[in-house]
């Protein structure tokens, strides 16, 4: 459990009290009672009002919200507002302000704007941190501690540049190390001083805001070194928290699939993961589902918190549609049915001016209760209070892994060639979403998890092998597992340097084959994957795409063959034997078709079976805990859907019917069966 003193789901959000007065926050009281709100985040940008100049620090205010709230039983999510420094400290101290990609010193404004190398920055923040941790220690509303907010950019300012060079020997230790990994004998960029080494922009290596680069290399170790830094100042201030509080779970907000910090990296420092959530209206529902796992697979399993969510609509987006009714219900139980153990809302009150006046919030200008949103908010409310502590703490139990790694996709995002529309978050959507279609339950994990719980490992574009990951590969196949790979991937080693005599390079002894040449065509520009075999499932013709390795077999069985072109008749799909298990390499980017078949295929012969029958756009997991399964069933689409539930007889925890055999579920609905 995140915190036993709310042993529930917690339901609540954002709450800035500080833009608003006391006439508002009794009414906010009453409202928050209304809807089941039980948990307020609280102090997230509040960091000029907390420290108005240098010596200053002014929490009273704090104090009376964090009581007046606690006295009507709502408990405080506690955190530090250093998401976003005051004006007065940019002025007094310039090295606070970021220096962007093209160079240009930032002025005071925004957010997320400070230096994560700022020595002024470092230190007030660390001291903000520590007061507040000395403060409320002990008070017994604060359930959590929320650091920061929604860390991410980069800096390329001078500090910077100079801890990027201490960075870089802590890693190579020597500069001869640094122009082999870099391989900056390429076009006479080697370096004889550590000072000769630029942070890389489009002042240097870098253009189209680091969509592209003249070396990998270096633009690599940069991203490495500018998620560590910004993890330092989370460090910082975690540790000054827990300098006071030993028992409180201490968490920052991520952002799912966002690109810039390697999310594996940060989970092992926070006590909990917390994510943000904000699918358009037209995300993949799989997609949502996809993140979800992924921010559940941070922590290796462990369940996460849903920290934000609109309640109806963001403001940032191009066309910010409205979530229909009883979407938002839905997909807070999505969360649920994912790993999440709460439902919090950005924002609990919309703001009047400024930016985020026209983000949804439980309470929306109107200032009543009378609206559409807040009587959807107030229903899962009563609903979050009704269900006991049973799904707390449930796990996920997955048979089937899909590989994500942020170092991978920085190296495959920063190569130049062989093709623009490669995008490996898509690639890894596609496998997927062919599990996700059949209710197969799948983990997410990064390279350092354990693979022996699994039968199928999928790894996408698997384009960077990091030291020992071959093996462990073979090893888990060895054993007996199925791996799946695709094209693209074993090209290189950690600094992006070709692993040569051949694609896929460490990964070929496991695949049994290799690869002579890829081919990149527009992504309109089809081949097929041909299945002979008239004996399998697999039999037939399917369409393929963006890359196609031209591959040879070193022991592995042509399962198909491209079906056209100069390379017709050559490997597209292969399975080696491997031990006691199979390698399987998928060279081209395969159409829906063939992954439904294929998966179908793996997974039957692996013994891993679909948790529920139903009906496209409707969605099953499973959350296990005590020996108990709770079966989640949401239905996404517009129209009622049939179901059959098998003949154990099963509770409903949501409407507290006893369900068996045929039944329906209508548009949008829940059903979670104990
Ligand atoms: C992010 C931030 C919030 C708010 C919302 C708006 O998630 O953390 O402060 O800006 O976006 O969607
Ligand atoms: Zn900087």
């Amino acid at each position: 459990m995140i915190n036993d003193k709310l042993p529930k789901i917690w339901y609540g959000g954002d709450y800035n009290p500080e833009q608003w007065g006391p006439d508002i926050w009794d009414e906010d009281v009453r409202l928050f009672k209304l809807a089941g709100i039980d948990v307020a985040t609280l102090n997230v940008f509040s960091w000029a009002k907390n420290q108005p100049d240098e010596e200053t620090y002014n929490l009273d205010w704090l104090d009376e919200q964090i009581n007046r709230l606690y006295e009507k039983g709502i408990y405080t999510c506690l955190a530090t507002s250093t998401g976003a420094h005051p004006a007065w400290m940019a002025k007094k101290y310039p090295d606070i302000t970021r220096v962007d990609f093209d160079g240009r010193k930032r002025l005071f404004g925004g957010r997320h704007n400070s230096c994560p190398n700022s020595p002024t920055y470092r230190k007030y923040a660390e001291k903000l941190a520590g007061k507040l941790a000395e403060r409320y220690q002990n008070h017994p509303a604060v359930l959590i501690w929320h650091v920061s907010n929604e860390y991410g950019g980069y800096c390329y300012c001078d500090n910077c540049a100079k801890e990027f060079r201490n960075w870089l020997q802590n890693r190579y230790q020597t500069l001869e190390a640094v122009n082999e990994a870099w391989n900056t004998s390429f076009w006479g960029h080697t370096f004889y001083e550590w000072d000769e080494i630029v942070p890389p922009n489009s002042l240097s290596e870098e253009w189209e805001g680091g969509r592209n680069t003249n070396f990998q290399g270096i633009s690599l170790d940069y991203r490495r070194f500018q998620s560590d830094s910004l993890l330092e100042c989370y460090k910082l201030e975690r540790d000054a928290i827990r300098k006071f509080t030993s028992d409180t779970p201490i968490t920052t907000n991520l952002m799912g699939f966002f690109p810039q910090l390697d999310y594996f990296k940060w989970a092992k420092e926070m006590d909990v993961v917390s994510w943000d959530n904000y699918p358009r209206i037209d995300t993949p529902f799989s997609m949502t589902a996809m993140t979800h796992d992924l921010m559940r697979g941070l922590k290796s399993g462990q369940p996460f918190m849903l920290m934000e969510q609109t309640p109806s609509q963001q403001n940032w987006q191009a066309y910010n549609s409205l979530k229909r009714p009883g979407v938002m219900r839905l997909w807070s139980y999505q969360a649920v049915a994912h790993g999440a153990d709460t439902i919090l809302f950005f924002q609990l009150r919309r703001s009047r001016g400024a930016t985020e006046k026209y983000h949804g919030a439980v309470i929306e200008h109107a200032g009543h209760e009378n609206t559409r949103v807040f009587r959807e908010v107030a229903e899962l409310g009563r609903e979050l209070g009704q269900l006991s502590d049973q799904l707390l703490d449930s796990r996920v139990q997955a048979k089937v892994a899909i590989v994500y790694d942020w170092e991978n996709r920085w190296a495959i995002d920063l190569s130049s060639g062989p093709s623009v529309a490669l995008n490996y978050v898509n690639e890894v959507h596609k496998y997927y979403d062919a599990f996700y279609q059949q209710n197969i339950p799948v983990d997410m994990i990064g390279v350092d998890e354990d693979l022996s719980k699994y039968q199928i490992v999928v790894a996408p574009v698997l384009y960077m092998v990091k030291q020992g990951y071959a093996k462990k590969l073979e090893d888990f196949v060895a054993g007996g597992g199925t791996f799946v790979t695709t094209f693209f991937s074993g090209l290189v080693n950690e600094n992006d340097l070709v692993t040569l005599g051949g694609y896929p390079g460490e990964l070929r002894q496991l695949l049994g084959i290799w690869a002579e040449e890829i081919d990149a065509l527009h992504p309109d520009q089809k081949n097929s994957i041909v299945v002979s075999d008239e004996s399998t499932r697999l039999a037939g013709e399917y369409t393929c795409n963006l890359l196609f390795d031209l591959i040879h077999s070193e022991g592995a069985e042509v399962i198909a063959t491209y079906g056209h072109d100069f390379y017709k008749g050559m490997p597209v799909v292969t399975r080696h034997t491997f031990g006691k298990g199979k390698a399987w390499y998928i060279a081209s980017s395969p159409d829906q078709a063939f992954l439904t078949d294929f998966v179908t295929e793996i997974s039957e012969q692996q013994g891993v079976s679909s948790i529920l029958h139903s009906d496209p756009g409707v969605e099953a997991t499973i959350r296990t805990k005590d020996g108990k399964d709770y079966l989640f069933v949401l239905n996404h689409n517009d129209k009622e859907s049939d179901l059959d539930l098998g003949e154990t007889s099963k509770k409903d925890l949501l409407s507290g019917k006893t369900l068996s055999g045929k039944v329906s579920i209508p548009a949008k609905d829940v059903l979670i069966l104990e």
